[in-house]
C-alpha cells in the first residue's frame, strides 16, 4: 500500500523511496522487540542512596521539601543501611544536620572522630560491612554561616579550607569510610585528601570528586534537610561552578583525575546530561551524577499533584542518566527504584 501512495504533495514520492526502505519504527512494534533492542539499562548496581543523619534515637524527621525521605538518628541509618544492602544497593551517601550549637565559622566539628558523620560511619560499617559508605568532606554541614569553607572578611579562604577538608577525611577514613566525596570545590583538595589518606595508611580508601559542582538552584531542599537554609548569605559563586560553562567543567575534572580522583561526579544532574556526555567521552572514568534534592522535589510535587505519573518520570529520568554516560547514580528514589527493580 505505502508504496503507490505519495507521501509529499507535490515530489510524489512514497514514504519507501524518502526512506529508502529503512523504516526504525519495525523493531518498536512490540513488547518483546523494544526488549531486545533496548541500549541502557537501569540497575540496583547502578544506585547510591543518599540520606541525611539527625542526632538522637530512634528519630525519623521528615523534610518538608522532599516527600517520603527523613532525616535519621543514627540507629534508624543503621536499620536503613541493612534495607538498603538488602535490597542490593552498592552504598550508602551521608550527610548530617549538625546540631546548630556545634556549628561555628571554621566549622571545627568537621575534625571531630566522634562527630555525627563519623558515628554514623561507624555503626553502619558495623552492622552491615558490606554496604559502601562514602562520606562527604565538605564543612557546610558545621559551619555557622552554611558554606563550603572557612570565611573570613566575607571571602572563602581557600588553601586553609583544604587542609581542613583533609584533616576531615583522614577522621572519615578511621571512621571506616570507603569513599571520601568532597562537595567542597576548593582548588586543590583532592591531591591534598590523597597525600592525608596516604600519608594515614588509608591507601584503598577512594575518592570521589564532585568535579563539576554547580552553582545552582536546584538544592534548595538539601539546604533545608541539613539545615543551612536559614543561615547562607550570599552564594557559592566564587567556588561552585557557573552554570553556563562546559569547557571549564572539563578542566575541573582533568585537574581532579591528575590530582589523584578515582571517580567523578556531575551535580545537579538532568540539566546537565550533555556535561556528562561529554566527561564520559572526555575521560572514560567512572562517571556519576547526583540527582539533587530539587530534582527529586519537582518529580515528587508535579506528582502529588497529578500532573506526571511519579514512578515513570522517576524511572525516565534515571534512565536518563545512564543513556547519558553514567555509571551510576546519587538518587534519593534509590529505595523506591530497587525494589521495583526487585519486582
Ligand atoms: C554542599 C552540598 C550541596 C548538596 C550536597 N552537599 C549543595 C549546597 O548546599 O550548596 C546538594 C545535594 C542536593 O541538593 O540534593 N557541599
Amino acid at each position: 500500500m505505502n508504496r503507490i501512495l505519495s507521501a509529499h504533495p507535490t515530489s510524489g514520492r512514497s514514504v519507501d523511496e524518502i526512506t529508502g526502505s529503512r523504516r526504525l519504527r519495525r523493531m518498536r512494534k512490540a513488547d518483546w522487540s523494544r526488549r531486545l533492542v533496548q541500549e541502557n539499562h537501569l540497575t540496583v548496581n547502578d544506585l547510591i542512596w543518599p540520606i541525611f543523619l539527625i542526632e538522637g534515637e530512634n528519630r525519623r524527621e521528615a523534610v518538608a521539601a522532599m516527600p517520603g525521605v527523613f532525616r535519621l538518628s543514627v540507629d534508624e541509618a543503621v536499620r536503613e543501611a541493612e534495607r538498603a544492602a538488602k535490597l542490593g544497593i552498592p552504598a550508602l551517601a551521608t550527610f548530617p544536620n549538625v546540631d546548630l550549637s556545634l556549628r561555628d565559622q571554621t566549622g571545627s566539628e568537621i575534625l571531630n572522630p566522634d562527630n555525627l558523620i563519623n558515628r554514623a560511619t561507624r555503626a553502619i560499617k558495623a552492622a552491615v560491612p558490606e554496604i559502601g559508605v562514602i562520606t562527604d568532606a565538605a564543612l557546610d554541614p558545621f559551619t555557622s554561616h552554611g558554606h563550603d569553607g572557612i570565611l573570613r572578611d566575607g571571602v572563602i579562604v581557600n588553601d586553609e579550607t583544604v587542609t581542613q577538608v583533609a584533616a576531615a577525611a583522614v577522621r572519615q577514613a578511621e571512621a571506616g569510610s570507603d569513599i571520601i566525596a568532597p562537595s567542597d570545590m576548593m582548588d586543590g583538595r583532592i591531591g591534598a585528601i590523597r597525600d592525608a589518606l596516604d600519608a594515614a595508611g588509608f591507601n584503598d580508601v577512594a575518592i570521589m570528586s564532585y568535579a563539576t559542582k554547580f552553582a545552582s538552584a536546584f538544592y534548595g531542599p538539601y539546604r533545608e534537610a541539613i539545615g543551612t537554609q536559614g543561615l547562607l548569605k550570599g552564594d557559592k559563586k566564587t567556588y561552585y561552578l557557573d552554570h553556563a560553562n562546559s569547557d571549564e567543567a572539563m578542566r575541573e575534572i582533568e585537574q581532579d583525575l591528575d590530582e589523584g580522583a578515582d571517580m567523578i561526579m556531575v551535580k545537579p544532574g538532568l540539566p546537565y546530561l550533555d556535561i556528562i556526555r561529554r566527561a564520559k567521552d572526555e575521560f572514560a572514568m567512572p562517571t556519576f551524577a547526583y540527582q539533587v534534592s530539587g530534582e527529586y522535589a519537582m518529580i515528587e510535587a508535579a506528582a502529588a499533584n497529578g500532573w506526571i505519573d511519579g514512578e515513570k518520570a522517576m524511572l525516565e529520568s534515571l534512565l536518563a542518566f545512564k543513556r547519558a554516560g553514567c555509571d551510576g547514580i546519587l538518587t534519593y528514589f534509590a529505595p523506591r527504584v530497587a525494589e521495583m527493580l526487585r519486582g
